[in-house]
């Protein structure tokens, strides 16, 4: 169908899935051991719903919101993804080209198939090409390598590319069992999609490693499954700017970010395709407010994980999220239709979340109260 016809962020899944070859189509939309992560992430948002409020003149409504302290049309970002080269022949740039244009920030993988630096000239490039527009950053999204050198290196042609935030991957020791993946012995299809100099070849010292790990094993070269909370410290040195934890998944390690001085957490299972039966970002957001409700006043809160509407994107700021991440609609959205699904995608959200915002009885996003959500049916089934 025309881009026009894709009227919500779910029938992105659709198309992409008709145009992929199948291996990529595993790759993207796979899940860890049965599945469960996953189909929570996607069905506990529905599990609680509004309480909107009437008669508040809602003529003029402000989607605006500081990401890390970069200014966002929106409260949503597109969360990082790796090897785009067999979701899309130009790869990361492409997603970057629609992320741009719409003004919405984007996260860039370690693990992504083009280099670093290319993927940041794309971005000024395209700013160049669209003054005017919203501005959009990148921010990246970093990989622990096993080898501290080669963790040193990367941080310093990260800086020098000029992305604005570090999104430190905690959930990833090592790689979830990915079961579709396994299926099918993915690894030679993802290796078709890395070039030579990308970032993933060069990190893992020349050999792609980012084929899904076989039973839990470490994949050679590329993460680490020594990392610690000490590892901070030196990360911390050699990168000045804002931090945020990716992947954290209980109140305890929440207080723990705030203690070892990150700006800021994201709470995600990985998009359910990490630790089996993890919780979805919406029960642990639930958790650190009632353990420990001084995180969410002191460091900036982020989620992802089965967010496809404007209306969950609400739901999660109501209680407490600072914005949030939507990874595979993005994904679907590339494969389908390449950087103007990515601009399709954004206008189908933001529609969303500009029409929640008057059906709820808001017009900016700082009135929205955990009380304008009801979330009996989440917590008492
Ligand atoms: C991911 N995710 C991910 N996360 C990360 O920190 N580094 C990465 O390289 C990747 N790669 C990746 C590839 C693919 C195909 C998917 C689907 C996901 C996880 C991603 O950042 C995010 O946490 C989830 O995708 C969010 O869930 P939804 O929106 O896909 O449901």
């Amino acid at each position: 169908p025309h881009v026009s016809m894709i009227i919500s962020a779910p029938d992105f899944e659709r198309v992409a899935k008709s145009v992929l070859p199948h291996k990529a189509w595993v790759y993207a939309s796979s899940s860890a051991n049965t599945g469960l992560s996953l189909k929570t992430n996607l069905s506990d948002w529905s599990r609680i719903n509004f309480r909107p409020r009437v008669l508040r003149n809602v003529g003029d409504v402000d989607t605006r919101r500081s990401i890390l302290g970069q200014r966002s049309q929106y409260p949503f970002y597109i969360s990082p993804m790796g090897t785009l080269g067999v979701i899309h022949p130009e790869a990361e740039p492409e997603m970057v080209r629609g992320a741009v244009r719409k003004g919405i920030h984007m996260v860039v993988s370690t693990a992504s198939t083009k280099p670093t630096v290319q993927i940041m000239q794309t971005y000024v490039d395209e700013e160049k090409r669209v003054k005017g527009a919203s501005p959009s950053k990148l921010f990246f999204q970093f990989y622990m390598p096993i080898n501290r050198n080669k963790a040193y290196a990367l941080l310093g042609v990260v800086k020098k590319a000029g992305y604005k935030g570090l999104w430190i991957t905690v959930d990833t020791p090592v790689l979830g069992k990915r079961t579709a993946d396994r299926v099918l012995q993915a690894e030679e299809a993802l290796a078709v999609g890395v070039e030579e100099d990308s970032t993933a070849k060069w990190e893992a010292g020349n050999e792609n490693t980012f084929a899904p790990a076989i039973g839990g094993r470490v994949a050679t070269g590329q993460l680490s499954p020594h990392t610690t909370w000490e590892d901070l410290l030196w990360i911390r040195k050699e990168w000045n700017g804002p931090i945020v934890l990716k992947g954290i998944q209980c109140a305890e390690d929440a207080k723990l970010a705030l203690e070892y001085g990150c700006q800021g957490i994201l709470l995600s299972n990985h998009g359910g395709r990490q630790a089996h039966s993890a919780p979805s970002s919406l029960l642990t957001l639930l958790e650190i407010r009632t353990y420990c409700p001084e995180v969410i006043e002191k460091l900036e809160i982020y989620l992802d994980g089965g967010l496809r509407d404007g209306a969950d994107v609400l739901k999660a700021l109501c209680l407490g999220a600072t914005a949030v991440g939507v990874g595979r609609p993005y994904l679907y959205a590339l494969a389908a239709y390449g950087s103007q699904g990515v601009e399709r995608c954004t206008d189908v959200l933001s529609e969303e979340l500009a029409t929640g915002m008057r059906l709820l009885g808001v017009t900016s996003l700082d009135q929205l109260r955990p009380e304008m959500v009801n979330m009996t049916p989440l917590l008492n089934e």
